[in-house]
Order: C-alpha cells, then sequence, then structure tokens
C-alpha cells in the first residue's frame, strides 16, 4: 500500500480537494491518500463548502472529509507528501528529523510539466472563480502523479 498526503494550510480547501481527486484517479486496494493543514485553525471541520461544492461539479464527493493538522508522525505513515504551496513545503520541512523524511515532501505542481515551481493559489479569501482554477491545476496535476504511480 502506498500512503499519499496533500497537505495545505488550513486543510479546508486546496488539500481536501488534492485528496478527493487523486483517490479517485487510483485504486483503493493500492493506494491510501488523506490530506492534513500546516495550521491548526480548522481542526475538526469540513472543507469549505466551496471545495464541496467545485468537487460535486465534477462528481465527487468530498463533504465527509475532516480537517486535521500536519504532525511529525505522518513522516512515518507516508511515503509521498505533496504541499500546495512553498509556504507549506517549508513548515514541513521544519517538522523533518531525517534526510528520508526530507526526500518525500515534494511541491505539488512539480508533478505538473506544465507549470513546475509555481504555488496552488490560496483560494480562500477570493470567489467562486478561484475554486474553479484550484480543481483544474489540481486535476491536470493529479493526473500526472496517477500517471506515474500506476506505471
Ligand atoms: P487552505 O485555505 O489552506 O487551502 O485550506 C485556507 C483556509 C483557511 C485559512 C487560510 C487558508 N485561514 O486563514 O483560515
Amino acid at each position: 500500500m502506498t500512503k499519499i498526503l496533500m497537505v495545505c494550510l488550513g486543510n479546508i480547501c486546496r488539500s481536501p480537494l488534492a485528496h478527493g481527486i487523486l483517490a479517485s484517479k487510483l485504486d483503493a486496494d493500492k493506494f491510501y491518500v488523506d490530506s492534513a493543514g500546516t495550521a491548526s485553525y480548522h481542526i475538526g471541520s469540513p472543507p469549505d463548502p466551496r471545495s464541496i461544492a467545485v468537487a460535486r461539479k465534477h462528481g465527487l464527493d468530498i463533504s465527509t472529509q475532516s480537517a486535521r493538522q500536519f504532525k511529525r508522525e505522518d513522516f512515518e505513515r507516508f511515503d509521498l507528501i505533496y504541499a500546495m504551496d512553498a509556504s507549506n513545503y517549508q513548515n514541513i520541512l521544519k517538522l523533518a528529523t531525517s534526510e528520508a523524511d526530507k526526500a518525500k515532501v515534494k511541491l505539488i505542481l512539480n508533478e505538473n510539466p506544465d507549470i513546475r515551481d509555481k504555488d496552488v493559489p490560496d483560494p480562500y479569501y477570493g470567489g467562486d472563480d478561484g475554486f474553479d482554477y484550484v480543481y483544474r491545476i489540481l486535476n491536470d496535476t493529479c493526473e500526472h502523479i496517477a500517471e506515474n504511480l500506476n506505471s
């Protein structure tokens, strides 16, 4: 079983979408996908209603997810840890205790040859179109990730 963790700041907008999208492209018998946030603001909350809505528009139900905070033990539990932006990436690395931990952490858009070295923009303070954009780039990127994991 390969275990993959999606991480953003609040675990209510971007990483729940990445979690739901990637899980939908992988065989659940072989891959386990989860998500977490580097911050504690929204622990126990469901995804933002705008993330739930854009997922639903594309046939995915992410409404039963519950936000949790990234913790050091996640380095033991997961094989791959995808950060949504450079700030999340740095905050995850601060909790690493070995080179092996650090090697698990990747900036998610680096998996997409069309948009390398960029951040998934935080849509929290914007309008619904921000969520449509985040869905689109995460869906494209998770397609690349799933292709690589399945090959
Ligand atoms: P996320 O978005 O990191 O994609 O879940 C945010 C959600 C909440 C906040 C910031 C970003 N916040 O400041 O509460």
